[in-house]
């Protein structure tokens, strides 16, 4: 028999899905294994390998203590294989087979769609890892370092995940996926990785914020999606995902919460009261508030991509097959089928935004995105108190959803922050103060250049946390450089 709430750490592979027991899927990880490891030897954090991070790392699945924290080399963290408990009599929750017992195997006529969904949800798993490399010699504080680190090697778990799904259930072709994963590279001309965002560089400790509080954000509301699949091993994985996702969404919004803070405390010592007073704020050292906003701009609008055309047949079939469910679907009253049922899209009409009803199984994504937008407004709410309490006149706002698109309805016209249609003439006058500029780019990586590596200091242009990771004091050496 196999506790499910207990991790196996025996073996090279920790894992509650008996793996010991079966001999194929155990096999086919091992001779996985090296790859992943050349990969994150490769790609992962550069210059910090051989440090000492103080990491946490997933014991086990149940409710009372799912994790320990220690100090770990990085490239011998144990990345584990992690299923939630299974729920006994779990029904498919949605779509045509609505009613059904859970599917424990690959139903044949969904195979490739299955098996697509978990490549593009695992593909961007490594990517983030391979888009942050670098974050580290410019780390604001040990504290953030230990983050990101503790964020890059549960992103390399959820990969762990995927994989895991792809050997146990796809037999010879999600072998084959299972290698692609690792030779994809963000970025790279030849071999990028699957989905847009995810080839765009994060190159500075702001961006790295933005991308944990919106990029992350769209993983959480995608796991949310999948975990109420009928395919009963991947809602297992992904619902345990969650519960290292929701420390990625903390990273983000309270890294630019203490950014935001930092910037208004430093203008009211100051004496400067007026936000866009940008070269006496820069001068302080800290990050003026609109540059700020810029750059959630520019985040906000790529990661809005990644939930693909509002209007899709694909989103359509992976409900209606039964895979791919609505945020919280198993919170929602209706039929769950959506036979009859419509959505309001937002698309261009004559010249301006309109909603119009479509069949709500063909508006899935753009249901998804709605669910998002109010999630990260929440947050944004939260940093605009952040400001308000330091009595700065400034509010963080999320830009208009047609804003700087490249997928979906407004990919072919160009809009302005409100969703106001703009000329290519309108759009160049006003570019610099929607998204950043090379010289805000400048600016902000020449600020960041050298990390502060003692132990409870921090940058300028951050405040310290309220409290520290596992309760540890404020002097806590998170990070020993080897
Ligand atoms: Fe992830
Ligand atoms: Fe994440």
């Amino acid at each position: 028999m196999v506790d499910f709430d207990r991790v196996n750490y025996d073996g090279l592979i920790p894992n509650n899905v008996g793996l010991g027991e079966d001999d194929r899927v155990k096999k086919a990880l091992e001779k996985w294994h090296p790859g992943y490891i050349d990969w994150w030897n490769d790609m992962g954090p550069d210059g910090f390998q051989n440090a000492l991070v103080y990491l946490r790392t997933a014991i086990g699945v149940g409710s009372n203590g799912w994790a320990t924290f220690d100090y770990v080399r990085m490239p011998e963290y144990k990345w584990g294989i992690l299923l939630a408990p299974k729920v006994e009599g779990r029904l498919v929750p949605f779509g045509a087979s609505k009613g059904e017992p859970a599917w424990q195997e690959v139903p044949g006529e969904h195979r490739a769609m299955l098996r697509r969904l978990i490549v593009i949800q695992g593909d961007t798993e490594p990517a983030s890892v391979e888009q942050q490399r670098y974050l580290g010699k410019t780390a604001p504080s040990l504290y953030d370092m230990r983050n990101l680190f503790q964020v890059n090697v549960e992103e390399g778990r959820h990969l762990w995940a995927m994989v895991y799904l792809l050997q146990k259930y796809f037999g010879t072709d999600g072998r084959e996926e299972a290698e692609e994963l690792l030779r994809r590279r963000s970025g790279d001309a030849d071999t990028p990785r699957m989905l847009g965002a995810f080839n765009e560089r994060t190159p500075d400790w702001l961006s790295f914020f933005l991308f944990t509080f919106f990029t992350d954000r769209d993983g959480k509301m995608q796991l949310e999606a999948l975990a109420q699949s009928g395919f009963d091993p991947l809602s297992r994985t992904c619902r345990f995902m969650l519960t290292e996702e929701a420390h990625h969404m903390f990273v983000g919004e309270t890294g630019v919460a203490r950014v935001v803070q930092r910037t208004c405390q430093a203008m009211r010592d100051a004496g400067i009261e007026d936000p866009y007073d940008v070269g006496r704020i820069r001068a302080l050292g800290v990050i003026d508030l609109p540059t700020i906003q810029r750059k959630a701009n520019l985040h906000f609008s790529l990661t809005l991509d990644l939930f693909g055309s509002e209007v899709s047949t694909n989103a359509a079939n992976a409900f209606n097959s039964g895979l791919k469910g609505r945020y919280r679907e198993d919170k929602l009253d209706d039929d769950h089928t959506l036979e009859r049922a419509t959505y309001p899209v937002l698309r261009p009409v004559d010249g301006e935004v309109r909603a119009t009803d479509v069949p709500a199984l063909s508006a899935l994504n753009m249901r998804l995105r709605d669910d998002y937008v109010k999630d990260c407004q929440k947050g944004v709410d939260r940093w605009n108190r952040v400001i308000h309490a330091l009595g700065i006149p400034f509010e963080i706002r999320l830009p208009h959803v047609a804003f700087n698109r490249k997928i979906g309805e407004f990919r072919s016209a160009l809009y302005d922050l409100a969703g106001r249609p703009l000329t290519a003439d309108q759009w160049k006058a006003q570019e610099t103060d929607m998204l950043p500029s090379g010289n805000d780019q400048d600016f902000i990586e020449d600020l960041m250049k050298t990390p502060e590596m003692e132990p409870g200091k921090f940058a300028s242009w951050i405040a310290p946390p309220r409290v520290g990771i596992d309760n540890q004091p404020g002097d806590f050496e998170y990070v020993k450089l080897a």
